[in-house]
């Protein structure tokens, strides 16, 4: 087997604080994944991220789906740039737009998402606060293939978070986070590294 040492090229997509994108970025940047950042997409043009990405010298776009008559031309407009930035890789990261057919189409297998629970269990939104109504004694997160069935593609990476008895959404959404800070990182080289040996 013989293994490229081209790097992949990392495009990750935003729609609020970018916290994932952060650590993303730095262990990009730290060469703790072998991958470049080279475009962060954000359908808010207020997201906290765009300006977290330039400080860290990623460039960012923003393509929102309210310019678009339809999710057809939204995705195929996003594909246009991330062709333009030689995109192998999509991460999703609090992307808050379900992604379509275009856009799976156009990177098949190659788009991953990070989750706030222990799929297949409370997918979809406020994650934790359902972890808390149903009373799990344990949550976590989850980085998954990004699939039609929305959280339910293919599990990369998983760590488990103890919920405590005083549990708040906050409290636990915090400790869940750093962890999720931690496995994203860890998936996405996880997942190249597969690739590299595949080809
Ligand atoms: C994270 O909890 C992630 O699991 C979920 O959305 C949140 C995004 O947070 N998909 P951030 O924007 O990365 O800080």
């Amino acid at each position: 087997m013989v293994l490229s040492l081209s790097k992949a090229n990392i495009a990750i997509f935003i729609s609020g604080r970018g916290s994932n994108m952060v650590s993303l970025i730095e262990a990009m940047q730290a060469n703790e994944v072998d991958a470049i950042p080279v475009v962060v997409i954000s359908d808010q043009s207020d997201a906290k991220g765009i300006t977290r990405a330039q400080t860290l010298g990623v460039p960012c776009e923003i393509v929102s789906q309210n310019n678009f008559s339809n999710k057809e031309l939204f995705e195929r407009h996003i594909i246009t740039l991330l062709r333009r930035y030689h995109v192998d890789w999509i991460a999703l990261a609090g992307y808050m737009v379900i992604v379509g057919q275009e856009l799976l189409a156009a990177y098949p297998d190659r788009i991953i998402n990070i989750h706030p629970s222990l799929l297949p269990t409370f997918k979809g939104l406020n994650a934790q606060q359902q972890a808390l109504d149903y009373g799990v004694k344990y949550s976590g997160c989850t980085v998954h293939y990004v699939t039609a069935n929305v959280d339910g593609g293919k599990i990369i990476n998983q760590c488990v978070v103890e919920v405590k008895p005083n549990d708040t959404v906050d409290s636990l959404s915090a400790r869940i986070l750093i962890k999720e800070h931690e496995l994203y990182p860890r998936a996405l080289q996880k997942v190249i590294l597969k690739t590299k040996g595949e080809k």
